[in-house]
């Protein structure tokens, strides 16, 4: 109530003249009142805020504004024009998800700022206070003499109140496949850490201190905190820069190729940028504010919009066993070899399989920065796409698609309207999109402007076909999946793919990461699932491996969350462990709710969640590189209920480095009373499905 009287106050004073500098405060709290956000203009008209969590700082005064090129100047001294206080409390259900309904709670300030240099441009600041954090976001309304700017940078600070413990990976206008970094903040040194990166196909550092979001930080005081950004629209994306004298963050947006930041015309918005914040590390992983922020589904017929799990003609090319070009003599999308892999999908109930090197092109695609390599609609000879999509329809699933781009976006927006023709004559409703190496022939960065907008026509033009899609290469997602629920999963971040790359690979604490920072934004086609654990199968000079056990990778099924999952490995590597792989068959994609029941990034995390429109749990937990035992409550299950649990676990030999391929599997009778009491291994983990006892 105090935040409502103290607006209104405000207000009223606003009407009688304009508001001048180094007088204005208010405050908005959360509905629970554990956050409170004050926003303040300073004696030199500054504009800032700051932000509390149970009467803890968390950001210090902060400010807020922009760098203009055109009109030249510098939006960071203002006047208040107006202030004005809503709130709002409702639900929605997405159209699929962790949860079945999603609660959208908040208080809100909306502020009329004008700058003081004398433009009169307008600026609205938005900031919306939920119980799970804060977000705020500038808008540039109609108004006269102001229609198209450009943004030199945007001048958004988040000034942490201590040198947090912090999981980064360094700030790159290209890419977000790095291995995160734990360090104090003040510790954070992107170029050395990026140096020693030699498996990124392209590379575009910023600088020593600059880094990326999602980032995650625990406070001293053991504040969780997640700075990101949701809704990336037309806009390019934050990256931060680290001021170490004060623990201050600043928003470094990513450049168009001439150094520009961004075109807008008003009525012109940003993303919001979002805080998460929280004393659980749970309530991180359970947050649904980026989604909340995210405008609902532009797709109003959604029935043909699936959760999917498959298996690719894909993993074998990466081990060496096929490739995907023809000339190489080992063409793995030949026709023959895609029929088995159809049997293997049908006979297991999978929804597709995914093949790559189906199309021409392959011979000569990558960092050649030629602009034509891919038409999207020649097979090569050997593969009868009408006979393969014709098999696999007749077994009752379907085929997916693969764009590789090779970075050429332009030709593939250019042929889109085709491709996504050829696909639905060909009766494929999904796609993996690919944006391998150099953006050509401009020379847009992965993150800037142009591209962000690229993701999202490719989405929206893809929802018109009703064709679903996952890009590899995008910039890291923002939420965007709520307004095009066709827009099923992402990579941006270093997958399970990364485990073959030769230098720093994947450490067995990624996977602990991962749901803390790439997976706020959105769900990750991780592509888990791998049971062979060293990749010198078919190449005996390969020194690479896998840094998980079995188990773990079973777990990656509900930890890593997506409705799109993969079946990473080669369906001779799953026939080795048939009792093993009946959990990737059991393991549904949508869900109906969702448990954290224990979690600390960097270290371990516990999920349990329940089949959509099913009484099935199926729980997920997964270790870094120490061995923990995981004690958990099944009080989520049904009271007067008797279930059947499937624990799938590290046997105690078990450890990523040594035995990564030793399981146990065990039947238990549980209820809501049972606890559980498991031993992870070394980079271990466990998987448990729990289903009604019917007996
Ligand atoms: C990189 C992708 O991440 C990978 O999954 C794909 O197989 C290759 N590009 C080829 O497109
Ligand atoms: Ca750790």
């Amino acid at each position: 109530m105090i935040c409502f009287r103290l607006s209104l106050i405000i207000l009223f004073f606003l009407k009688s003249s304009d508001f001048v500098s180094g007088q204005f405060h208010t405050a908005t709290y959360s509905p629970d009142r554990h956050i409170e956000v004050h926003l303040i203009t300073e004696l030199n008209g500054e504009f800032t805020y700051k932000v509390i969590f149970k009467n803890k700082p968390v950001i210090h005064s902060s400010r807020l504004g922009f760098s203009l090129n055109k009109p030249q100047v510098d939006l960071t001294r203002f006047k208040i024009i107006s202030t004005d206080t809503s709130s709002y409390n409702g639900t929605w259900k997405p159209v699929w998800g962790e949860v079945s309904e999603i609660k959208n709670r908040f208080n809100q300030v909306k502020i009329r700022l004008q700058d003081l240099n004398k433009t009169d441009i307008v600026v609205d600041l938005t900031f919306v206070v939920y119980n799970d954090g804060l977000a705020f976001r500038y808008e540039f309304p109609d108004q006269k003499a102001f229609k198209h700017f450009i943004i030199k940078e945007e001048l958004t600070q988040f000034a942490l109140a201590a040198d947090n413990k912090t999981f980064w990976i360094p700030g790159d206008y290209d890419t977000n496949e790095y291995l995160y970094n734990t360090t104090l903040l003040s510790e954070i040194d992107a170029i050395s850490a990026a140096n020693k990166e030699k498996d990124i196909a392209v590379q575009s550092l910023i600088g020593p201190n600059a880094v990326q979001t999602p980032l995650m930080m625990k406070s001293p005081d053991n504040i969780y905190i997640n700075i990101h950004e949701a809704a990336l629209i037309n806009y390019a994306a934050m990256h931060l820069v680290l001021d170490k004298s004060s623990n201050t963050f600043t928003s470094h947006l990513v450049p168009d190729v001439i150094g520009n930041k961004g075109y807008l015309e008003t009525p012109a918005k940003t993303p919001w940028r979002t805080l998460i914040i929280s004393d659980k590390a749970e309530d991180i992983l359970s947050s649904k504010m980026i989604l909340n922020l995210n405008e609902p589904s532009k797709i109003e017929n959604t029935d043909w919009i699936k959760p999917q799990k498959f298996i690719g003609v894909w993993w074998e090319m990466h081990i060496g066993k096929g490739s995907w070009d023809l000339a190489s003599g080992k063409h793995a999308a030949n026709t023959e070899n895609v029929k088995k892999y159809i049997n293997f999908a049908a006979k297991h109930g999978f929804d597709g399989v995914l093949v790559e090197g189906w199309n021409q092109g392959w011979e000569d695609w990558f960092g050649n920065w030629k602009e034509d390599v891919f038409d999207f609609v020649t097979p090569y000879p050997d593969y009868d796409m009408g006979a393969i999509t014709n098999y696999a329809d007749n077994k009752g699933l379907k085929i997916i698609m693969h764009h590789e781009t090779s970075g050429s976006a332009t030709n593939y927006e250019r042929r889109l309207d085709d491709a996504f023709k050829y696909m639905v004559k060909n009766k494929i409703n999904t796609v993996k999109t690919g944006y391998v190496g150099k953006i050509i022939p401009r020379g847009e960065y992965h993150d800037g402007q142009w591209m962000n907008n690229h993701y999202l026509r490719v989405a929206a033009k893809a929802a018109e076909y009703k064709i679903m899609i996952e890009a590899h290469e995008p910039s890291r997602p923002t939420g965007l999946h709520r307004t095009y629920p066709n827009w099923l999963a992402n990579e941006a971040a270093r997958g399970n793919e990364f485990n073959n790359a030769p230098s720093l690979g994947i450490t067995p604490e990624h996977e602990t990461i991962l749901p803390f920072t790439r997976l706020i934004g959105g769900p990750m086609d991780y592509t888990p699932g791998l049971f062979h654990f060293k990749l010198n199968q078919f190449d005996s000079a390969r020194k690479t491996k896998v840094r998980t056990t079995l188990a773990k990778q079973l777990a990656l099924y509900v930890t890593m969350y997506s409705p799109l999952q993969m079946a990473g490995d080669l369906p001779e590597n799953y026939e080795v462990y048939p009792d093993a792989f009946q959990f990737i068959v059991d393991v549904p994609v949508d869900w109906d709710d969702t448990k954290i029941l224990e979690a600390e990034p960097g270290d371990f995390l516990t999920i349990a969640r329940r089949e959509k429109g099913k009484e099935n749990w199926y729980i997920g937990g997964i270790t870094d590189e120490n061995s923990r035992i995981s004690r958990i409550k099944l009080d989520f299950l049904d009271m007067n209920k008797q279930y059947i649990a499937t624990i799938y676990k590290d046997a105690s030999n078990a450890d990523w480095d040594k035995h990564p391929e030793a399981y146990v599997i065990e039947e238990k009778i549980v209820s809501t009373k049972s606890e559980l009491e498991i031993v992870l291994a070394k980079g271990g983990g466990f998987a448990i499905s729990i289903k009604k006892n019917e007996k």
